[in-house]
């Protein structure tokens, strides 16, 4: 272990809905890789593009509206863009597998949460019943849930939100997937379950060595859990940097703006008391992106230059990759 070995590339990929009869692009030029052991964490405002970039990486996207137009996915020397729902259903849950936005949703509210994890069991790897609901009580004892074999007779709506969200993780990583995409999966907790989930997902992340891409637009999720981080903005990866670098010197106005606005220590409770210093503007709707950077109307730092052309990903002097024609420096 330890060598960081590129598990998946995203290399890329462009996705597509039809919108009021019309094509928009949602996703453009995204490109990352998730390596072993190691979390990706995928940032930026609602409607940027986060979740449907990892239920493309699945083959997930509601098509029609959504479509890839372009790039690929790769994943064990195969292009999973390019294979059949029949061939994706094998790799996944088994080999990637998905912890979805909306928790209240994915569990299935008529089964009992052990069966739902030894569903798994039977499916992925052809065990009994019985093995399948041991296994099940072994995985739901491994992200904390006290008393699991009781506890697996239990129906989701006789759990706590935190309680589910274990349940949601113990059913993505039953398999030990080689790579796991988690969207949004501690937005709906309060801050101490929050952060025992997240130390909980590192813990399992560092025993498999499951490389993990970490959707959130929360920037105290992203402190706690990144190695690395990409930032986006209306479909594009504008900045991407190691995550020491991605705080202490972000190169994107648009990744300054968004660590401005985040509640910081000394904010009140829970970061509550202050107000945000929010990024003044609307995220532009893909029917009508300006022709020159997507930023730029909202943007403290713009020139001429910005509104004339789109800036491409660039690796900039701090070592990170950002989108963006004007320095910091000029910011001041
Ligand atoms: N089912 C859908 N039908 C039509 N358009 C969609 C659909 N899902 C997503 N989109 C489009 O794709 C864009 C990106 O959506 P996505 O769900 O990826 O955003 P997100 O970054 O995950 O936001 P959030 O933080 O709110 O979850 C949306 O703004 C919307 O235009
Ligand atoms: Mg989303």
């Amino acid at each position: 272990m330890g060598a960081l070995r590129e598990l998946l590339e995203v290399d890329d990929l462009e996705v597509e809905f039809i919108l009021e009869g019309h094509p928009r692009p949602v996703v453009s030029e995204v490109s990352f890789a998730l390596r072993k052991a190691r979390t990706l964490c995928l940032v930026g405002e609602s409607g940027c593009g986060k979740s449907v970039t990892a239920l493309s990486i699945l083959g997930l996207l509601p098509d029609p509206p959504g479509r890839i137009t372009g790039g690929h996915v790769w994943f064990d020397g195969r292009d999973l863009t390019a294979l059949t729902q029949n061939e994706l259903s094998r790799i996944r849950g088994r080999r990637i597998s998905m912890v979805f936005q909306e928790p209240m949703t994915s569990l299935n509210p008529v089964f009992t949460v052990g069966d739902q994890v030894a569903e798994v069991y039977r499916t992925h790897l052809g065990l009994g019943r019985q093995e399948s609901l041991e296994k099940a009580v072994e995985m739901l004892r491994r992200v904390g849930i006290p008393d699991p074999a009781q506890r697996a007779g239990n129906y989701p709506h006789q759990m706590s939100g935190g309680m589910r969200q274990r349940v949601l993780i113990a059913i993505a990583l039953a398999c030990h997937p080689e790579v796991l995409l988690a969207d949004e999966p501690t937005t709906a907790l309060d801050v101490t379950i929050q952060a025992q989930i997240l130390a909980l997902m590192k813990e399992l992340r560092d025993e498999m060595g499951t490389a993990v891409l970490l959707i959130t637009h929360d920037f105290g999720v992203v402190a706690e859990a990144a190695d690395e981080v990409a930032v986006m903005y209306a479909g594009r990866i504008v900045e991407q940097a190691d995550c020491d670098t991605l705080f202490h010197s972000p190169w994107h106005p648009y990744t300054t703006g968004l660590l401005r606005s985040r509640p910081r220590p000394g904010d009140g409770a829970g970061g509550k008391g202050r107000r945000l210093e929010a990024i003044p503007g609307t995220v532009p709707s893909p029917a009508n992106l300006p022709r020159g950077c997507s930023f730029e109307p909202r943007c403290s730092r713009r020139e001429d230059i910005c509104r004339e052309s789109a800036p491409p990903l660039e690796q900039k002097n701090g070592g990170q990759l950002a989108r963006c024609w004007i320095p910091p420096a000029k910011e001041a």
